[in-house]
Formats: structure tokens, C-alpha cells, sequence
């Protein structure tokens, strides 16, 4: 037998009785003649000790090293008076060991399981190791304790899990395709999903009418700490419901998630807020609503300043004035300023204009400011009504396209707050609604899709497709928690006909259409039903509920920023037998540069 107990079950109920233990060699201290061994199991630690008097156990427990794998017979007893530990769940008794075996040694590791802040790529290289610290044990098993509550919640509510392809074609969410390439086909590839999007749809057209998945996603994209290269959804489609359906019942999936997994009770209905509230008053479409600042709208006060900064944006097509008010930010330094300064401008600002209100009863005088001598007296009343300025606070300003004083101000609200410590603690969940269907993208010249293509135009809005697509809402909606999306989905479009127009405006003509999505128009002209749909970042809402910054800390073996994976050195250089199966050869300068990185490589033959 390998083992009669679990560590955390030996309790002084076991005292006198004999146990078998298997684990790991967590800590050994030798104490002189008497040696304590640290054994860590799946469960948690328990305390062996082997004098003299344990024979052969006792020079087998001289001999162990951190994490040599062990498996001790051993009698409970009581600990001593004086060395109880109550901060372990068996901190009250020890096993004095009997027989003690050595089943694995193991050498001094690459890094100590209980060292702070060992860096992450050392990590990632030893995952195996990484991941038999405690935290990390922790975040994995809650992952698996939201992915249990998830499938219980969805199962008993009839929904049929169902596998969609991962070897298939481009599902169009807006980021680079991961691609295979065919060998019985050569020149051809596949297209590893960005979604099971165009899949659950179909699920629909084939009368499924609940379906859900945890699927795998892949997307070839910029990585930041909430974004791998492939993640985990928890992906869902209804047919017959509408927006109140399924909001409805993920707000109650996602509550009893909370209160089942950490006990945290979210309170009554989530929230709703309007795309464009959100933009407005906190310029993010996925407010963070810890934070009580919001922004100040000024676009209309400084159309007839003189400071060309302010009145510039607030008379142009699209511009926006709008100020941040920061409680008590009077207190930062002129360096502090300076660093926000160097943040906003990073994010696409020409400057950070601001004034620090020393002593708002004394008028002008009683402003700081690089600016303030721009605005006439009248306009500064104003202003400091607004925003409701008091003494030793502090108002920023943006002023430029609509957009980059949402993206600037959006962002220093969170980081001023972060600084400040304005950040109250908890869980604030938000639905976003009404977004736009579209937005025009200046480079390109074309509307491209907020959502996805697929997504539903606002039924009374549907004529204004070809004619004023920008202003055009969707029947999309996000759940956005503590400032991160963990979902978005929408009602989608299930009649040929809006496809096809939706798909026009987009500039995806008929032939491109038809080449692309021909399956799906196909499936909408045989009976499809009214549907929708949503997916969350499992990863995320796993990140978010074990108290962890990254998404690479919920994930068992995740990829580094730079979309590779330390542990087994994927990607990697392949034969030129493989390649040349595939059809495939590599542009000389690839294979060159190859060639210099890594010596012997033969993939470009
Ligand atoms: P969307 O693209 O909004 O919608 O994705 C849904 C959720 O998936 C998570 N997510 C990610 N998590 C980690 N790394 C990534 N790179 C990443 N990208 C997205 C986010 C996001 O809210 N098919 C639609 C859903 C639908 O319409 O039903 C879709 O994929 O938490
Ligand atoms: P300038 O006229 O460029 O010297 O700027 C005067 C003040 O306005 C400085 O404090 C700048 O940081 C600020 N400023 C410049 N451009 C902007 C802008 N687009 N939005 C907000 N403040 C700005």
C-alpha cells in the first residue's frame, strides 16, 4: 500500500494509530540526532520525525534531500507541548516514522517552491515545478472547480455540450489565423479557430437549440498578462431567446459561480450601461467601477475659447473636450505630473493639460496651472463647477478626436486611481449594451464589425444599413467585471438576406462572401431560428477569482508574451522531410536567418 491517509487527514483523531504517507520532501530539518521531514502531499503537509530509535528509517531520513519523493509507516502522536503549530491543519500532531522509503531522489531544483519572486521565464521553463507550489496548485484546482460549476449550472438546464472542428476555416473575430498546412492538399491550410462562432450557429440551424462548449480559441495576437495566443471559452448559443433570455440566465450562471467557487455574493440584478454612457463618462467600453471618477464633458464650454488646444478639438467633426477630476491629486508632484504626462502622450495625446485647485473661493488666483491663463475667468467658473473641483484637487484634460481623449483620459482615470489608491476593493460586474454595429476604420476606408459579422443590427434600425451604418446599434452585449471583459456575445443575424446586406456594408462582396461564409448563408435559407449567443474568457474569470494579474497563472502550461513556450521550445524548426511533404519551402531569407541562429538546421532544403 502507497498510502493510507491524505497529509491534512492525520489529526488527532489517528493519535496512536499507524499511517501510510506518500509525498514529497517539502523541508527537512536536521536537529541533531532527530530529524523532521516536512511530507507534502496533493492535500497539504504533515510533519514526520525520525530519531535513532526508527532504525533504518532514521538513516534513510539522514539521506533526504528537498523533494526526493518518500513514502513513510509511521505512528500519530501528539506533539509535544510547545512546538504545535496552529496555523496547519495538522499542526497538532506528528507521524513518528517506522519504515521510511526512498522512492525517487530528486536534484537541488532550478528554483526554491516557496522563493517569491523567482522570474518568470525560469518559471515557465519548469512548469512541472512551477506548478507544485501551493498558489499555483490553488489557481489551477479553482479553474477546475468554475469550469465544474459552469458544466453543472449549464447540464441540469439542458444544454448539450458539443465538439466543433479545430482543424477548420477562418472564423473571422478580428485577429491573425493560426494555419496548418494540408499535405493532401498541398498549398492548402486549415485555420485553427478564433471561436466556435460559425459552428454553434449551425448547431442552431440544426435544431440543438442549447448548446454549449468549453472550447479551445487561437488567435494570432498582440499577447498582453489577459491575452494567450490560445485561451479557453465557455461558449454558449440559445435559439427562440432574445437579449433579456440570455443575459437573464448567464447573470444567474455567473452569480452562483461567485457564490459557489469564493462565497462572494454579487447582490441583485447587474447592472446595464449604454456603449455610449461608458465611452462618456468613464471612455472605456468596459468601465472599471471601483473607481469613482468619471469624466467631465467640456466640448461645448471651450468651442469659443482662445487656447487653440481646447477650442481646436471642441469645434472639429468628431473632437471631444473632456476633463478628469481627481480628489486630493492636488498632492502630486510636478514629476508625478510629468510621468502622466509622458502615459498620455504614449497613448497617442499631443500633451496633459491640468490645474491644481490650491483654493477654489480665490478665482484664478487660486489655480495652478500651465493653462489657465488661456481661459477667460467665466469659462474656469464653469469648469470648476462641473467637474465640482475643491480645494487640493487636481483636473486633467483632453482635448483632441473623440477617441484619443476616451483612450487617454479612459486609462489615467485607472492609473491616477491605481497610484492613489482610489481603487475600492470588491466586485463591480457591468453589462455593456447598445454598442455600435460598426466603426469606420480610416485607414482602410471601410466599416469593419464591432462584434463579428454575424451579429444582429437593432431591429427598428435595420433600414439604415446602407445608408448611415456608423450610427446603426447592435443587439450585442458585454459582461464586463472589475474592468476586464469576461464576455460578449449578441443576438445574431439568421435571415440571408440581412447577412448578405450586413456583409455589403462591410465591403465583403457577394463572390468573397460566398467563398468565405458560403456554408452559413447556405444553412440561413433552410429554416434557421432566431438565435444568440455568448462566450467568456474562462481563462480570465479564472484569473480574476484566484486574486491573480496574468492569465498565464491559471493556465497549467501557458505561452510567454512572445506567443512560445519555454518548456518544450514550441515553436520549432521542423525537418525538410516534414516540409517537403507539406509542399512547403521557406523564403531564403527565413531559412538563412535560421541557418545563422541555429546551427545544422536543414529546414529550408
Ligand atoms: P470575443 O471575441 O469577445 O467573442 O471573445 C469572448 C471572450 O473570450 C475572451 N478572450 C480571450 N481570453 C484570453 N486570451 C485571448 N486572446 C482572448 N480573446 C478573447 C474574453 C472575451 O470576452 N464568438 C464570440 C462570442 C459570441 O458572439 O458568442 C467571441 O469569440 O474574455
Ligand atoms: P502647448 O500649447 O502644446 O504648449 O500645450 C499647452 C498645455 O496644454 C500643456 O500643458 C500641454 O500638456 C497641454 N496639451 C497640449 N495638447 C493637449 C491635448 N491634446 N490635450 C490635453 N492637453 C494638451
Amino acid at each position: 500500500m502507497m498510502r493510507s491517509h491524505y497529509s491534512v487527514d492525520v489529526t488527532e483523531s489517528l493519535i496512536d494509530s499507524e499511517v501510510v504517507l506518500s509525498g514529497w520532501v517539502d523541508t527537512r530539518r536536521d536537529h541533531g540526532g532527530v530529524v523532521f521531514i516536512d511530507l507534502r502531499d496533493r492535500q497539504g503537509i504533515v510533519q514526520v520525525v525520525a530519531d535513532p530509535d526508527s532504525g533504518a528509517a532514521f538513516s534513510a531520513a539522514e539521506g533526504l534531500r528537498s523533494e526526493y519523493v518518500v513514502k513513510v509507516k509511521g505512528r500519530v502522536r501528539a506533539r509535544p507541548e510547545g512546538t504545535i503549530n496552529e496555523a496547519l491543519p495538522t499542526g497538532r500532531i506528528e507521524v513518528m516514522a517506522i519504515e521510511l522509503e526512498i522512492l525517487n531522489a530528486a536534484e537541488p531544483l532550478p528554483f526554491q517552491l516557496d522563493e517569491d519572486d523567482v522570474n518568470e521565464a525560469s518559471r515557465l521553463r519548469h512548469r512541472y515545478l512551477d506548478l507544485r507550489r501551493p498558489s499555483m496548485q490553488r489557481a489551477v484546482r479553482m479553474r477546475h472547480e468554475i469550469v465544474k460549476s459552469i458544466r453543472t449550472f449549464l447540464n441540469e438546464r439542458d444544454f448539450c455540450d458539443i465538439e466543433t472542428p479545430i482543424l477548420t476555416k477562418s472564423t473571422p473575430e478580428g485577429a491573425r489565423d493560426y494555419l496548418v498546412p494540408s499535405r493532401t492538399y498541398q498549398g492548402q491550410f486549415f485555420a485553427l479557430p478564433q471561436s466556435p462562432q460559425l459552428f454553434k450557429q449551425l448547431l442552431m440551424v440544426s435544431g440543438f437549440e442549447r448548446y454549449y462548449q468549453i472550447a479551445r480559441c487561437f488567435r494570432d495576437e498582440d499577447l498582453r498578462a489577459d491575452r494567450q495566443p490560445e485561451f479557453t471559452q465557455l461558449d454558449v448559443e440559445m435559439s427562440f431567446i432574445d437579449e433579456e433570455d440570455i443575459m437573464g440566465l448567464m447573470e444567474e450562471m455567473i452569480k452562483g459561480l461567485f457564490k459557489s467557487v469564493i462565497d462572494v455574493d454579487l447582490g441583485g440584478p447587474i447592472p446595464r450601461m449604454t456603449y455610449a454612457d461608458a465611452m462618456h463618462r468613464f471612455g472605456s467600453d468596459r468601465p472599471d467601477l471601483r473607481v469613482d471618477l468619471e469624466l467631465t464633458e467640456l466640448t461645448e464650454v471651450m468651442k469659443s475659447v482662445e487656447f487653440k488646444v481646447f477650442s481646436g478639438p471642441a469645434n472639429m467633426d468628431g473632437g471631444r473636450v473632456a476633463a478628469l477630476h481627481v480628489p486630493g491629486g492636488g498632492a502630486l508632484t510636478r514629476q508625478q505630473i510629468d510621468q502622466y504626462t509622458e502615459y498620455a502622450k504614449s497613448l497617442g495625446a499631443g500633451g496633459l493639460a491640468y490645474i491644481k485647485v490650491n483654493d477654489p473661493s480665490a478665482g484664478m488666483n487660486g489655480l495652478q496651472s500651465p493653462i489657465v491663463k488661456f481661459l477667460t475667468e467665466d469659462v474656469v467658473k464653469t469648469l470648476l463647477e462641473k467637474t465640482d473641483a475643491k480645494e487640493n484637487d487636481i483636473i486633467f484634460f483632453g482635448s483632441d478626436k473623440e477617441s484619443v481623449v476616451n483612450d487617454v483620459l479612459g486609462a489615467l482615470r485607472l492609473k491616477v486611481a491605481g497610484d492613489l489608491g482610489l481603487v475600492q476593493p470588491g466586485w463591480k460586474p457591468l453589462w455593456v449594451i447598445d454598442f455600435p454595429l460598426v466603426e469606420y476604420d480610416e485607414d482602410a476606408k471601410r466599416y469593419n464589425a464591432i462584434h463579428h459579422p454575424f451579429t444582429a443590427p437593432a431591429v427598428d434600425q435595420l433600414d439604415q444599413l446602407e445608408t448611415d451604418a456608423g450610427k446603426v446599434l447592435s443587439r450585442a452585449y458585454d459582461l464586463v467585471m472589475n474592468g476586464t471583459e469576461l464576455g460578449g456575445g449578441s443576438i445574431r443575424i439568421h435571415s440571408t438576406d440581412v447577412q448578405s446586406r450586413v456583409f455589403k456594408m462591410l465591403g465583403i462582396e457577394a463572390e468573397e462572401a460566398q467563398e468565405k461564409f458560403g456554408f452559413l448563408l447556405d444553412a440561413l435559407r433552410y429554416g434557421a431560428p432566431p438565435h444568440g449567443g455568448i462566450a467568456f474568457g474562462i481563462d480570465r474569470i479564472s484569473a480574476m477569482m484566484a486574486g491573480h494579474e496574468s492569465i498565464r497563472d491559471v493556465i497549467a502550461f501557458p505561452k510567454t508574451q512572445r506567443a512560445s513556450c519555454l518548456m518544450t521550445e514550441a515553436p520549432s524548426i521542423v525537418d525538410s522531410t516534414q516540409l517537403r511533404d507539406l509542399g512547403i519551402r521557406l523564403r531564403s531569407s527565413v531559412a538563412q536567418k535560421l541557418a545563422e541562429g541555429e546551427e545544422g538546421s536543414d529546414a529550408s532544403s
